[in-house]
């Protein structure tokens, strides 16, 4: 057993660490051998000294190899999948896992929960009443041969290193870490065993990369992880200034997937799912457009909510079910032309209403945040909807709607 303080020293001063210090860290966090207060002191000390290429793979693999990995029959279809950095409105996976199973592909995805002021596909898909995202290995495999999707989470025998880092990581201040970052996607990913993956790499002010530069150096870093596995890797790259869509918040995004599910939604929400899957699919685009527009991703998506204990028929109604205490239109003040609607104070208001986390445990609020945000570019006349705040009270929407203010520049 390693001597855990001194691999955080070495590591706070710069130092580089080795295989056998990174495999004994995750080993001993994973068995609960290794505490919360030294995992989040070296997590720190990683976002400040970063990691060199050699420990990044490193921590990947220790952190692949804290579970197992999915195993498929010989005659399986093609599997696939698709990873985001991570943004706000970013509700894709939710869309694209059904959309690319209609393709006759095998699509096991790994997501995560919220993280930092980002939303993630577990809280979304939990909005929906029932909906189990802890499916076991053999339930998940049982499901892809039934469906040929499946989307849940890190669990005691997939991926449970980047389960309990990932949970630290977003109530530390230690998500934008590039080494982390990667370790984190590419663990998952690669214990789906896949023969294609798409990276969603996005950068502005609602990401983890503020600048192209800083996205292209960890689409890159993860690239290289998954062609060195032997997996077909795609990169793509998206701004994030502006939330994705119109909604953010946990329940508010599901009913947006659900409309672009049935060939409507927004517009820039429906071009990201479509440019994503032509990467990993063999349909072209015009199909691709068809399974969203015939009803077809969308009659998966309620196969995948039965599989996994939701109730389909009540899909809906989510938006009544899962409806805020208080909702509030925020309206322009004066005519104009909008010219940013900031996603990094959009995120962050949300996850402070209570779409997110603060400590570990905390329990999130699946109704608040905001939908019929409006689009940058659009042009508003006084009293026009700019957004509406959904809370959990007045206090929460007043919060809402003054951060929603700021965010919104109309001249
Ligand atoms: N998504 C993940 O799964 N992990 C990260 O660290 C960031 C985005």
């Amino acid at each position: 057993m390693m001597h855990i303080p001194s691999i955080i020293e070495k590591k706070r001063d710069g130092g580089i660490l080795g295989d056998e210090e990174i495999r004994s860290v995750i080993a001993a966090y994973t068995a609960g051998g290794m505490p919360d207060y030294q995992m989040s002191a070296l997590a720190m000390a990683i976002y400040f000294r970063g990691m060199t290429a050699e420990e990044t793979a490193s921590l990947t693999r220790a952190m692949l190899e804290s579970g197992e990995a999915f195993e498929y029959p010989e005659s399986s279809p093609r599997v696939v999948d698709k990873h985001s950095t991570g943004g706000v409105g970013d509700k894709v996976s939710l869309i694209l896992a059904p959309l690319l199973a209609c393709d006759d592909l095998w699509v096991p995805m790994i997501s995560g929960r919220g993280l930092g002021i980002t939303g993630g596909t577990l809280d979304k898909l939990e909005a929906i009443p029932g909906f189990r995202v802890g499916l076991s290995r053999e339930e998940a495999m049982a499901q892809l041969q039934k469906i040929g999707v499946v989307m849940i989470g890190q669990t005691a025998d997939v991926c449970p290193a980047d389960k309990k880092l990932y949970a630290l990581r977003d109530v530390t201040a230690t998500v934008p870490s590039q080494p982390l970052i990667v370790a984190s996607i590419m663990s998952k990913k690669l214990a789906e065993t896949l023969d294609a993956l798409v990276l969603d790499v996005k950068y502005g002010s609602g990401a983890f990369m503020k600048t192209r530069e800083e996205a292209e150096t960890l689409g890159s870093a993860m690239q290289a992880v998954g062609e060195a596995m032997g997996v077909d890797t795609r990169v793509c790259y998206h701004t994030m200034d502006e939330p994705l869509g119109r909604a953010v918040g946990n329940s508010l995004e599901v009913v947006e997937s659900i409309e672009t599910l049935k060939g409507g939604g927004p517009e820039d929400l429906r071009q990201i799912v479509i440019a994503l899957a032509k990467e990993v699919s063999s349909a072209d685009e015009s199909q691709l457009e068809a399974w969203l527009d015939d009803g077809s991703a969308w009659q998966k998506f309620q196969e995948m909510v039965d599989c996994q204990g939701g109730d389909a028929s009540e899909l809906e109604k989510l938006g009544d079910l899962q409806r805020a205490k208080v909702i509030r239109d925020i309206t322009a003040e004066h005519d104009g032309i909008i010219i940013a609607a900031d996603a990094e104070t959009i995120g962050r208001c949300s996850v402070s209403m209570g779409a997110g986390r603060s400590k570990a445990d905390d329990v999130i609020n699946p109704t608040v945040g905001f939908d019929q945000l409006i689009k940058v570019g659009s042009e508003v006349s006084t009293g026009d909807v700019l957004g509406r705040v959904h809370a959990a009270n007045e206090a929460g929407v007043d919060h809402g709607e003054r951060l929603l203010r700021e965010a919104i520049r109309c001249e």
